[in-house]
Order: C-alpha cells, then structure tokens, then sequence
C-alpha cells in the first residue's frame, strides 16, 4: 500500500449540515466520506460503482459550523471486482483527523450486477498506488 493519501474533497460546514447539538451531524460526515470515496474510485476506474461496505467511523471530536472538512484517501487494495479506499476526514484550519474508515466500492454493469476490473485498469491502479496483487 503506498502511505500517501490524496485530497479528494474539501466540505465547507454550513448551517445545514449541524445536529440538535450545534455540531455537524454525523450522517453529514459519513455521506462527505461515501461521496469522496465514490469520487476517488470513479476517477480512477472511470467506470459504475457501488457502496458495498463502510467500516467502523468512531467521532472523537467535534466538528463545527464554518469548518472546513478534508477528505484524503488512498487505495488500499483493488480484487477481482472491488476496490478499497482508505479514507481520512481532517480539519483544515487546524489539521485535526476528526474520523477515518475503509470503504469497500465494487464494479457493477449497467444492471447493478458485479462485473471484473479490466485488467490493464487493475494494472494501472495497482502501478500507481503500489499494491500488491
Ligand atoms: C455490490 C453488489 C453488486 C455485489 O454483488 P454480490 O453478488 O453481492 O457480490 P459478491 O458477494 O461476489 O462480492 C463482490 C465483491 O465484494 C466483496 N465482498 C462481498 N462481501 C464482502 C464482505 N462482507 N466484506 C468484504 N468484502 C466483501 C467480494 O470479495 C468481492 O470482491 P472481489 O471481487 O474484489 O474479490 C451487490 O451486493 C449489490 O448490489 N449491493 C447493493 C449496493 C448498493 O446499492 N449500495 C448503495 C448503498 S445501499
């Protein structure tokens, strides 16, 4: 896996995005994460995806209005029909990592049925991000 991770979005808080508690809503941040990881995947497979997996997302600080919340991922491995990110959500005023997780896309046909990687997109993808088969 390389240990690089890329920007992939920048999410300006708004009012819209806080909780009954003033800080933004949970569901906000792990749909910023979904989307940035379907961005990231997209761009490299140029191809339909879905969600199939998201793992544990534990929040141990608050984000709040008029923050700004980076997404950075990486690719954290790429099989038959998937492709795992490796994502981050960090503050960009102050760099703090508010959350991370793993999010498993996989490659499905205009039916929404799975459907392989072509291979020399596979192969480009694991050049690029230096994994592994
Ligand atoms: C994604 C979908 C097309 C996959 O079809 P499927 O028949 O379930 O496919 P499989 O069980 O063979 O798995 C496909 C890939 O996911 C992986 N996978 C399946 N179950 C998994 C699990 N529990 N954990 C990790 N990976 C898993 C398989 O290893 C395979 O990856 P690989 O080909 O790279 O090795 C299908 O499950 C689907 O349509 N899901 C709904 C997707 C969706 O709508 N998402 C939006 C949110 S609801």
């Amino acid at each position: 896996m390389s240990c690089e991770k890329r920007l992939i979005t920048s999410n300006l808080c708004m009012t819209l995005d806080l909780g009954l508690n003033g800080n933004v809503f949970g569901g906000r941040i792990m749909e910023w994460l979904d989307e940035a990881a379907a961005i990231f995947v997209y761009k490299e497979l140029k191809g339909r995806i879905v969600t199939l997996k998201v793992s544990e997302v534990l929040f141990k600080v608050p984000v709040h209005e008029r923050d700004i919340l980076e997404i950075y991922g990486d690719i954290k491995e790429i099989g038959t029909t998937s492709i795992t990110v490796d994502l981050d959500a960090i503050t960009a005023d102050d760099g703090v990592k508010v959350c991370s997780c793993e999010i498993k896309m996989v490659h499905v046909n205009e039916f929404g049925e799975k459907e392989a990687i072509p291979e020399d997109v596979k192969a480009r993808i694991q050049a690029e991000f230096q994994l592994c088969d």
